[in-house]
């Protein structure tokens, strides 16, 4: 085996550790947003049991989930800017795409600092509080994601006309 063999392997863990963590970190959002909300409306004595247990375990998750999304995240970038076919427009989307995740961690933390719970304030803040919750974070989720494909799509197709 050589030492470009060996490299690309890691490379292709790393690429599986990003999109593994980012599939829960987003599902584990939609699961929260569509699923546990509504029931909590419904049941909110039930749920306000198992609400403390079920948030320990899903924000161990999410942290792990972040951390290895950061540094994976890391380790992608230098790897795909190192290469001829990062384009300008590639850099451009990929800094949007990094700009929007920092937006996703600021977001997690406020609704951390919130308890996750309802959103106080002015009845405005009130009646658009789906817009300061998950349901902004599982939006913001949906952008990264499709704007990490668009950079799969935009490298191959530099690297068509580069070879
Ligand atoms: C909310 C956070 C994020 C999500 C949901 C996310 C999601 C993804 C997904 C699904 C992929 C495609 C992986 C594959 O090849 O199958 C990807 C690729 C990538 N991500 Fe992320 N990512 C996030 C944050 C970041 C951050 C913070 C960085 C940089 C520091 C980053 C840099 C990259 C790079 C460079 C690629 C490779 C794109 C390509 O194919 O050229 N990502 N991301």
């Amino acid at each position: 085996m050589t030492d470009l063999d060996l490299i690309e392997i890691f490379l292709l863990v790393t690429r599986w550790v990003h999109a593994i963590a980012a599939v829960a970190w987003i599902g584990g959002s939609v699961l929260f947003a569509f699923v546990l909300r509504p029931v909590g409306k419904l049941e909110p004595e039930a749920m306000g049991r198992i609400m403390p247990h079920v948030g320990r375990y899903y924000r161990e998750m999410v942290d792990i989930s972040v951390v290895a999304i950061i540094f994976s995240g890391l380790l992608l970038t230098l790897d795909r800017l190192a290469d001829e076919a990062a384009t300008a427009t590639y850099g451009a989307v990929l800094g949007v795409k990094i700009g929007v995740a920092l937006l996703m961690f600021i977001q997690m933390w406020n609704l951390r600092q919130s308890g996750g719970g309802a959103i106080t304030g002015p009845r405005w803040v009130q009646k658009f509080s789906w817009l300061l919750g998950y349901n902004a974070l599982v939006f913001m989720g949906v952008i990264v994601y499709f704007l990490a494909n668009l950079l799969g799509v935009l490298f191959d197709d530099a690297l068509r006309a580069v070879s």
